[in-house]
């Protein structure tokens, strides 16, 4: 079990398109998640893919409660996803601040999907599929992006809502829109 270090933004790890994962049930996928695990809690999370320490493998993790770095979230039950697929339930999109631990200390209005259904893998090789919406679908959105190696910033809309958490919360404009409403 070790903390690995969280790849920041132009570290060209994060821009691959990661590959499926085919043997479930090893040591070394185990030894990842756990790994994963530790690092995610260790910086805070909300999740945290595989490619963020380096390993292009569709493995993301994700789920807190009462996290401090999204105060208002609602719970998302802790979940290993393997081999993610995403289909949209509808047109509606949703924007709301967001941060990725490999763009630290800055946030940006990002427009993401409502409503969606994901399933994919656990580290056993279980399949499993969810219906979620709002907060709970924009973490597996983003986590899910950095399998394809789409850093949020690719996401942004309206360029000038990015910028530093310190600054955005100094001048009252990241309070607007929280994102588990
Ligand atoms: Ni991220």
């Amino acid at each position: 079990m070790a903390i690995h270090k969280v790849l920041r933004m132009g570290e060209p790890g994060l821009l691959r398109v990661s590959k499926p994962v085919t043997d479930f049930n090893t040591a070394y996928l185990d030894a990842l998640i756990s790994d994963m695990w530790e690092t995610m809690q260790a910086e805070n999370g909300a999740g945290l893919a595989a490619p963020q320490i380096g390993i292009n493998l569709r493995i993301i993790i994700f789920g807190f409660e009462n996290n401090p770095r999204y105060p208002d979230a609602l719970e998302i039950p802790s979940t290993v996803l393997i081999n993610p697929e995403i289909s949209m339930l509808s047109d509606e999109m949703d924007e709301c601040w967001e941060g990725c631990l490999s763009v630290p200390g800055m946030r940006a209005l990002v427009p993401r999907n409502k409503h969606i259904r994901y399933s994919g893998f656990d580290a056993t090789g279980q399949s499993f599929t969810r219906e979620v919406k709002d907060f709970h679908a924009r973490v597996v959105q983003h986590e899910c992006d950095h399998l394809d190696g789409i850093l949020y910033p690719q996401r942004i809309t309206n360029m000038q809502s990015f910028g530093f958490i310190e600054e955005l919360e100094s001048n009252g404009l990241m309070t607007a829109q929280p994102c588990d409403d």
